[in-house]
C-alpha cells in the first residue's frame, strides 16, 4: 500500500514536471530566489498621482521602486516618467523584477472614443473591438501595459453616474462587448497590447438608489442571470487581471468576499489571472466594518486577492499576519505567482522597456486612422430619438444657429475617464460645422445659457472642465437674437462630462434648468429645432421630446465628437445607434429596464390607464419614454414573417428568422434584435431576453432574411448555485427593431 501511493506520488510529480509551462519554470525558478519582504513588495500597487481617482497618497514611488516595495504603479502619465520608475525597478533592486505600469484606459487615449456607454449604443462589435486595439496601442506607447478596462458592471439605474462607463442594461450585448474589448486590448500580447482588467468584480452597478460606492444586495438567481454574466465573459475571453468592487456582497465587502473571489471566480469559472482591488478598498473594508486593517488585509488575501491598489495594507501588515500565523506562506506565494505570472505573460522579463519606445510617441498616437474610427465609432453611437417631418439630415444652405453652452467647448466632448486626452488638438462641434459649410450657407453661435444654475452651490462642477459662466438673461438674448434670424436652430445642451462617471450620481435627471428654459424660449420662436443632447446616461427628456421636432443623443462621443456630429446631421451618415439602456418617463419609474420579471399582476404593455391591483402606478405608466434597444434612422424598416425551421442532426435546436425590408428611400443601417421568453420554468424568467442581434444595412427597397440559431445554452438560465439549468417547454420568439416593437411567435423545445 505504502509503495504504491509513493508510486502515485512520483507519477503525479513527473506528470505535473511534464505539464509545466516555461512560464511555470521561470515563475517558480524566480520564487524560489525572493525573500518574504520581496513577495510582498510585488502585492503592492501605489498611485502616480498624475490623475487622482481616490484619496491623494503622495508615496515615494522612486524610492518604493528601488526598495523592491513595488510591483505596480498606476496613473503616471509620461513615457519618460514610466521609464524613470521602470529604470529604478530594474536595475536598482536585487532581482530586477519590472514593474507592471497601469492606467485608466477607459475609452481610448489621446485618439478618444466615445464612452462606453455610447460604443455600446451602435451594436458593432468589430468597431468596438478595433476601438481597444487603438486604445492599447496608444496606450502602450505611452508605457502603460495595464488598462483598467472593460468595466462591465451591468447597470438598471441611470442616477449612476458610472453607467457612462459600462455598456447599458443588457448581459447578452454586455458578454459580446467583454469579450471583444478583452481580446481587443490584449489580442497574443505582442508590442501594441496591454493587459486588461475586468472591472469591478462584482455587482457595483446594483449600487442602492444610484449612489456611488452604496449597499450593493441582491438574490443569487438575479446575480447570476443579470449581473454576473458579463464578468464571467470577459474571464472565458482570458482577461489577464480582474479588479474587485468598492460595494458589499450578502454584506461582506468584495474584496475581503472568498466567496466571490475564490468559490466563485477561481473555482467554479476556472479564472487563473491576478486579482487587484479597487482603489483603497482594504483599508475601506474598515470603514465598512468588518474588523481592523490587519483582518481586513488577513481577509481579502486570503479571499484570493492578489494585489493591493492604495491602501498601504499587504506591504505594511502581511509580514506580522505571517509571523503571528494568521496567513500562510502559501498565501502569500499564490498572490506573488499571480502578479509575476502577468509581467511575464507580458514579455517584461524578456524586455522591461518593451513599451517605452520614444520613436512610438511620434507614430502612434492620434493618428489619421484612429481618428477615422473614432469618428465612425461615434457616428455609430448616436441614437435617433425623434425626427418629426424629417427635419433631419440638414441640408447645407440657408442660416443654420448653433445655440448651447456645449456647442463651442473643446474639453467637455470626450466625456468622463479622458486621461490621456488632449482637447487642445479636438474640434468644437462649432468649428467642425463652420468647416461643414463654409461656402453653402451661414452659421449663427450664440452660448445661450449657463451649463447649470446657481454656480455657488454646484460643489462637484469644480472637478469639471470648466464652461464659461455667462449672464443667463443676456445670453439667452443673444440667442433668441440669432435663432430668430435663422432657417433652423440646432441645440447643443445636455450634461457637462463631470455630471457622469465616478463619483457623479445624480437624483434629478431632467436637463439643468438654464438650458431647459433657453430651450423652451427657442421652440416657442416656432423655427424647426433639432436637440442634440449630451449626456453620460440616460436623461429624462419628456418636454423635449414633445416639444422639439429633432431629437438625438449624442452621449460624449470622444475627440472626433464633433466631426462625427456633422457626419450625421448633414446626412453624410445616416443614424444607426439603438439605446442599450431604457430611458425612464421619470426618476421615481427607476429601476425600469426591459428583460424585467412579469409579476403575478402585470399591466399590458402599452396600456394607458392606471388599474386597481394591478402592478402599476398611480401618476405615471409603466413605459419608459424609450425602450431598450430602440433608435431612428433616415428611413424606416419594416419586419415580417417570423419563422421557426429545424435542422436536423444539428447542435443548433432551431434557426428562427424573419425578413427585414427597408421601405424608406436611402440605403441605412438597423440593428435586428432577437428575444426570447421562456414561458414556464422552474423560476420565473424574464418577459424578453436579448439572444441574438445583426447590424444589417439595406439599400432602399431591398430585404433581407435575419436568422438567429438557437442552442440548448441559449435557452438555459442559471440556478442559486450559478449552474445552467436548461429545461425545454414553450418559448416565444421575437423578432424586432427594438425590445417593444417585435413579432412573435411560440413554439415548443423539447
Ligand atoms: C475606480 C476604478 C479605477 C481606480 C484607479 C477607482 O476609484 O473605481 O474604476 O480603475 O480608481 O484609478
Amino acid at each position: 500500500m505504502k509503495k504504491l501511493s509513493a508510486l502515485a506520488a512520483l507519477i503525479a510529480a513527473m506528470t505535473s514536471c511534464a505539464d509545466k509551462t516555461p512560464m511555470d519554470t521561470f515563475v517558480g525558478d524566480l520564487m524560489g530566489k525572493m525573500t518574504v519582504e520581496e513577495k510582498i513588495g510585488q502585492l503592492n500597487l501605489l498611485p502616480g498621482g498624475d490623475i487622482t481617482t481616490g484619496a491623494v497618497m503622495n508615496s515615494p514611488l522612486m524610492q518604493l521602486a528601488s526598495e523592491g516595495k513595488l510591483g505596480a504603479i498606476l496613473n503616471v502619465k509620461g513615457q519618460d516618467k514610466v521609464l524613470a520608475l521602470q529604470k529604478a525597478a530594474v536595475e536598482k533592486t536585487r532581482l530586477g523584477i519590472p514593474l507592471l505600469i497601469g492606467q485608466d484606459v477607459i475609452h481610448g487615449n489621446q485618439t478618444v472614443f466615445p464612452i462606453p456607454l455610447a460604443q455600446s449604443c451602435s451594436w458593432d462589435i468589430e468597431a468596438i473591438g478595433q476601438a481597444a486595439r487603438i486604445s492599447a496601442k496608444e496606450a502602450t506607447a505611452q508605457g502603460i501595459n495595464w488598462v483598467y478596462s472593460p468595466m462591465v458592471d451591468i447597470s438598471v439605474d441611470p442616477r449612476w453616474g458610472r453607467v457612462a462607463e459600462g455598456s447599458g442594461e443588457d448581459p447578452f450585448l454586455g458578454c459580446a462587448i467583454a469579450k471583444a474589448v478583452v481580446e481587443g486590448y490584449q489580442g497574443d500580447y505582442g508590442d501594441q497590447n496591454a493587459m486588461a482588467c475586468v472591472k469591478h468584480f462584482a455587482l457595483y452597478g446594483a449600487s442602492e438608489a444610484g449612489r456611488d460606492y452604496n449597499t450593493v444586495d441582491m438574490s443569487r438567481v438575479r446575480m447570476f442571470n443579470q449581473y454576473m454574466q458579463p464578468y464571467k465573459a470577459a474571464a472565458d475571453a482570458g482577461a489577464g487581471s480582474f479588479m474587485s468592487s468598492f460595494n458589499v456582497i450578502d454584506g461582506v465587502p468584495a474584496t475581503c468576499n472568498e466567496w466571490l473571489l475564490t468559490t466563485i471566480l477561481r473555482d467554479k469559472w476556472g479564472y487563473d489571472g491576478f486579482l487587484v482591488t479597487d482603489y483603497g478598498s482594504i483599508r475601506e473594508a474598515v470603514v465598512h466594518g468588518i474588523g481592523d486593517i490587519a483582518a481586513t488585509s488577513e481577509r481579502a488575501l486570503k479571499a484570493g486577492t492578489d494585489m493591493d491598489m492604495c491602501s498601504d495594507a499587504f506591504i505594511n501588515n502581511l509580514k506580522s499576519l505571517l509571523e503571528a500565523g494568521r496567513i500562510s506562506m502559501a498565501d502569500i506565494d499564490r498572490a506573488c505567482r499571480r502578479v509575476l505570472e502577468a509581467k511575464y505573460k507580458l514579455g517584461l522579463f524578456d524586455n522591461p522597456y518593451r513599451f517605452c519606445q520614444p520613436e512610438r510617441l511620434k507614430t502612434d498616437l492620434y493618428t489619421d486612422a484612429h481618428r477615422q474610427a473614432a469618428r465612425s465609432l461615434a457616428a455609430e453611437s448616436f441614437v435617433l430619438l425623434k425626427n418629426q417631418g424629417d427635419v433631419l439630415p440638414l441640408k447645407k444652405s440657408g442660416t443654420i444657429a448653433l445655440i448651447g453652452p456645449l456647442a463651442d467647448n473643446r474639453s467637455n466632448m470626450v466625456g468622463c475617464w479622458s486621461t490621456g486626452d488632449t482637447p487642445e488638438l479636438y474640434s468644437t462641434l462649432r468649428e467642425s460645422m463652420a468647416r461643414a459649410l463654409e461656402g453653402k450657407a451661414q452659421l449663427l453661435y450664440a452660448q445661450g445659457s449657463n451649463i447649470y444654475a446657481d454656480a455657488a452651490t454646484q460643489q462637484w462642477a469644480s472637478f469639471g472642465r470648466p464652461i464659461d459662466r455667462v449672464d443667463d438673461a443676456k445670453a439667452k438674448n443673444e440667442a433668441l437674437k440669432i435663432a430668430k434670424q435663422a432657417d433652423v436652430v440646432v441645440c447643443a445642451m445636455g450634461e457637462m462630462a463631470e455630471m457622469s462617471g465616478e463619483s457623479s450620481s445624480r437624483s434629478d435627471l431632467a436637463m439643468p434648468a438654464p438650458q431647459l428654459e433657453l430651450l423652451k424660449e427657442i421652440v416657442a420662436l416656432g423655427k424647426p429645432v433639432v436637440l442634440l443632447n449630451f449626456s453620460g446616461r440616460p436623461t429624462i427628456m419628456n418636454w423635449e421630446v414633445e416639444n422639439v421636432d429633432a431629437l438625438m443623443n449624442v452621449w460624449f462621443g470622444g475627440s472626433e465628437t464633433a466631426d462625427a456630429i456633422c457626419d450625421v446631421i448633414f446626412g453624410d451618415v445616416a443614424p444607426s445607434g439603438h439605446l442599450t439602456m431604457t430611458i425612464p418617463q421619470s426618476v421615481g419609474q427607476i429601476p425600469v429596464y426591459y428583460n424585467h420579471l412579469n409579476t403575478g399582476r402585470p399591466v399590458d404593455e402599452g396600456s394607458t390607464q392606471y388599474i386597481k391591483y394591478s402592478s402599476n402606478y398611480i401618476d405615471v405608466r409603466n413605459e419608459p419614454l424609450f425602450p431598450f434597444g430602440f433608435g431612428l434612422t433616415y428611413t424606416s424598416f419594416a419586419y415580417s414573417d417570423i419563422k421557426v425551421t429545424t435542422t436536423p442532426n444539428s447542435p443548433t435546436l432551431l434557426t428562427v428568422s424573419a425578413t427585414v425590408k427597408n421601405t424608406g428611400s436611402r440605403a441605412c443601417t438597423d440593428v435586428a434584435q432577437f428575444y426570447i421568453h421562456d414561458m414556464a420554468a422552474s423560476i420565473a424568467r424574464p418577459v424578453k431576453e436579448l439572444k441574438g442581434f445583426e447590424r444589417l444595412t439595406l439599400a432602399p427597397g431591398e430585404s433581407r432574411e435575419v436568422s438567429f440559431p438557437v442552442s440548448r445554452e441559449l435557452l438555459s438560465f442559471y440556478d442559486a448555485e450559478g449552474n445552467m439549468v436548461f429545461e425545454p417547454g414553450e418559448f416565444t420568439f421575437m423578432i424586432g427593431s427594438n425590445s417593444r416593437d417585435v413579432l412573435s411567435l411560440q413554439t415548443t423545445v423539447e
